[in-house]
């Protein structure tokens, strides 16, 4: 059977994307930043997964105001991404795997989880910037994904404990997979970030730290935070913290945090990472 063998989380800026093109790893700007990375590689070469399910936001390359599903999956043997306006290079198609997304699909929609189904699907920084971070230099190939698309840019959001739940659907239908597959989540996006407005690069450390300290042992703290709530600790793009509690979801009741690191700020966002391994 599939197994969820753990998590990791990162923020998705799209000016990382920028600074890997360019090679800005030595850059004292962006060093602090990158460092916090191979431990998580490391990790993902001892638990060496098979596919990545990617949740993340679409921050209008696939979906725009027009159309914004609450809950979106892709099922498609390729997922390219395009040029979004951020100055990001086009990069090689990251590998579906159709099987796969069809029995999650199947299995959430069993499970009161109505997901729009995506048989074609642009993948914007939200889901390539993570995937690029994890694995460098375009060896993302080895790991089919999966991207699961949650809308956090037009309300109404889906509040923080419909995001966990929908995370552990997600966790039960990986498990009724017959395949033995080893499956990790990726929950991108956050932390506190607002991008426009009054309070344009708000930033809130305390809360960013709340949130690096329960998601591993106590996620239901944030269950009964509504969106406003959130927005106001967060900021209005802060808000993307739905999309750790839906990773957190997934892993089952107990995990294993192996490695964190968070600096503040990289464009306008406190960009947080950690990498959290199931306990069977
Ligand atoms: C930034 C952060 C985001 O999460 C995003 O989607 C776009 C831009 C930023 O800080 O620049
Ligand atoms: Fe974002």
């Amino acid at each position: 059977m599939a197994t969820v063998v753990g998590g990791l989380t990162t923020s998705h800026i799209p000016a990382i994307g920028g600074a890997i093109a360019k090679d800005l790893f030595q850059d004292p700007y962006w060093k602090p930043f990158f460092d916090g990375y191979p431990p998580a590689r490391d990790w993902l070469a001892r638990v060496k997964p098979d596919v990545a399910v990617v949740i993340y936001n679409d921050h209008g390359l696939n979906f725009f105001l027009d159309k914004q599903p609450t809950f979106a999956m892709g099922a498609a043997a390729e997922y390219r991404n395009e040029d979004e306006g951020w100055g990001i290079p086009t990069i090689p198609a990251f590998r579906g795997d159709p099987k796969f997304s069809w029995h999650l699909i199947n299995s959430m929609v069993a499970d009161e989880f109505d997901l729009v189904t995506c048989q074609e699907m642009a993948v914007d920084h939200g889901f390539t910037v993570p995937m690029q971070l994890f694995w460098p230099d375009y060896t993302y190939t080895q790991v089919a994904t999966v991207p699961l698309c949650v809308n956090t840019v037009q309300h109404p959001l889906p509040s923080p404990r419909r995001c966990y739940r929908m995370g552990q659907a997600l966790g039960r239908a990986i498990r009724s997979y017959p395949e033995d597959l080893k499956v990790v989540i990726l929950g991108t996006g956050g932390l506190s970030h607002q991008l426009d407005g009054q309070r344009a690069g708000f930033i809130n450390k305390a809360f960013d730290t709340l949130c690096m300290d329960k998601i591993a042992d106590d996620p239901e703290y944030f269950l009964d935070m509504s969106i406003p709530d959130l927005v106001r600790e967060a900021g209005a793009q802060g808000a993307e913290f739905i999309l750790w509690l839906a990773m957190r979801g997934a892993l089952g009741d107990r995990v294993t945090e192996r490695h964190r690191n968070y600096h503040i700020p990289i464009s306008n966002t406190a960009a947080g990472l950690i990498c959290l391994e199931s306990v069977a």
